[in-house]
């Protein structure tokens, strides 16, 4: 991606109350639902992709998880959610500021989870970039975990296009090294109150 892309994302997090963006959500239900099922142990190595301000880290932390790593395009993004975690929390959480599309991951995750990232990627050459990484950062037999608007979700979000995805769709684009596992629908509802449709599927690295 290039430079205007950063500082798109470092403008929309600069300063702001994150409790405002559209893609706010208290408690991220769908996607602790779906690393529930993955049944994986709490020493797994998780990784939340372009996980923001999210609280999908809190609540990781809470559950017991304690081998996570967020990472973002934007500081500001990570330093928000790195103050808000108690500090004896901190420790457990590793904050890596990075554009996915070109991070060189140093370890294999046994769960990658993305909501809202990898449907801004409207070029096929992103796409390519984004999965080369995730072949790098997941390890085989690990879970990959992705949210993205459904087929008749918004057309654009942050001002920015994006593509929709069905869970099948969503498949043939990652190709036949993952397989479809379980997917759920969720409304989300912003804090302006518009409804948002997503679907989030749950694949495994064969
Ligand atoms: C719509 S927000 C979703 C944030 C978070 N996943 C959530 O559910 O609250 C998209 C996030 O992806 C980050 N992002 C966008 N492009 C990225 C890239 N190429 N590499 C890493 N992060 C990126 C943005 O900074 C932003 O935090």
């Amino acid at each position: 991606m290039d430079e205007r892309w950063r500082q798109h994302w470092k403008r929309i997090h600069d300063g702001k109350d994150d409790t405002d963006l559209s893609w706010y959500q208290r408690t991220p239900v769908p996607s602790l639902r779906l690393i529930e099922r993955a049944g994986v142990g709490k020493d797994a190595r998780i990784i939340d992709v372009g996980g923001g301000t999210s609280r999908l880290v809190d609540a990781l932390v809470h559950r017991g998880y304690h081998d996570i790593t967020v990472l973002d395009i934007a500081a500001p993004a990570l330093e928000l959610a790195r103050q808000r975690l108690p500090q004896d929390m901190r420790a457990k959480v590793k904050w890596i500021q990075a554009d996915i599309t070109e991070w060189d991951p140093d370890e294999a995750y046994d769960v990658w989870h993305d909501r809202a990232v990898f449907h801004f990627l409207t070029e096929a050459s992103d796409r390519e970039a984004y999965k080369q990484r995730l072949r790098e950062g997941l390890k085989p037999g690990g879970h990959l975990v992705i949210g993205t608007f459904a087929l008749e979700g918004p057309e654009r979000c942050s001002g920015l296009p994006v593509r929709r995805y069905s869970p099948k769709s969503l498949a043939v684009e990652l190709g036949s090294e993952y397989e479809l596992i379980e997917s759920e629908r969720e409304d989300h509802r912003t804090p302006r109150d518009v409804v948002q449709s997503f679907q989030f599927s749950r694949f495994i690295r064969r």
